[in-house]
């Protein structure tokens, strides 16, 4: 079944605000993997009950903040805005015992994979979505993931990596199992990642 115009476009625009972003070729040569599979084989639509989550007060910040910079950066913020009210935002995985604070100050929503607008389990793309002045606790996974930053904000790799700020519209590239957190600062954080989940990952 064809893929609905509107999450084409968040694809799109996914995968070229990645490409202006300053990748490395390493990360881009993941980019290609996931779009282009993304764009050969559509998965089966779906469509997920739309939930919110406390956090999500901050996204129209968030929103309006990539919207006013210029170029693939305020067109992916344009297409996220499109999709965002039919997404299940979550908390993230494993993090039952997480603090109320925390809880109350992010969120995660999937748009192509389980949960999300489009079933299917080589893709993983979605987002997250923090508060001012919080911190995404590390954590790790097999796949290897790409993140498209729309908002200020600091990302970390490795126990004792130091924080260091993508900038808007830069990119992270966590190879697989590689320890990984972030942290917003005085405004929200928004950032779209994207998982590679296939044969070969
Ligand atoms: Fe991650």
């Amino acid at each position: 079944m064809a893929r609905s115009q509107e999450l084409q476009s968040f694809l799109d625009a996914t995968r070229d605000a990645f490409a202006a972003s300053g990748a490395t070729a390493e990360a881009l040569s993941v980019a290609d993997k996931i779009f282009s599979t993304a764009n050969t084989t559509p998965g089966e639509p779906a469509n997920p009950d739309a939930v919110e989550m406390p956090a999500c007060e901050h996204l129209k910040a968030a929103l309006d903040g990539a919207k006013a910079e210029d170029g693939p950066v305020a067109d992916l913020a344009r297409a996220l805005e499109a999709i965002a009210p039919h997404l299940k935002w979550v908390l993230r995985p494993n993090g039952e015992d997480d603090d109320a604070t925390f809880k109350a100050c992010h969120a995660n929503a999937v748009v192509i994979g389980k949960d999300g607008l489009e079933a299917r389990d080589d893709i993983r793309i979605g987002m997250s979505l923090l508060a001012p002045e919080t911190r995404y606790p590390d954590h790790r996974h097999p796949p290897e993931e790409i993140y498209t930053v729309l908002t200020p904000g600091e990302w970390k790799q490795g126990a004792e990596g130091a924080f260091r700020s993508p900038g808007v519209g830069g990119f992270v590239h966590n190879i697989p199992n590689i320890v990984h957190g972030m942290r917003s600062k005085d405004v929200p954080l928004l950032a779209v990642w994207s998982l590679w989940m296939g044969d070969d990952a």
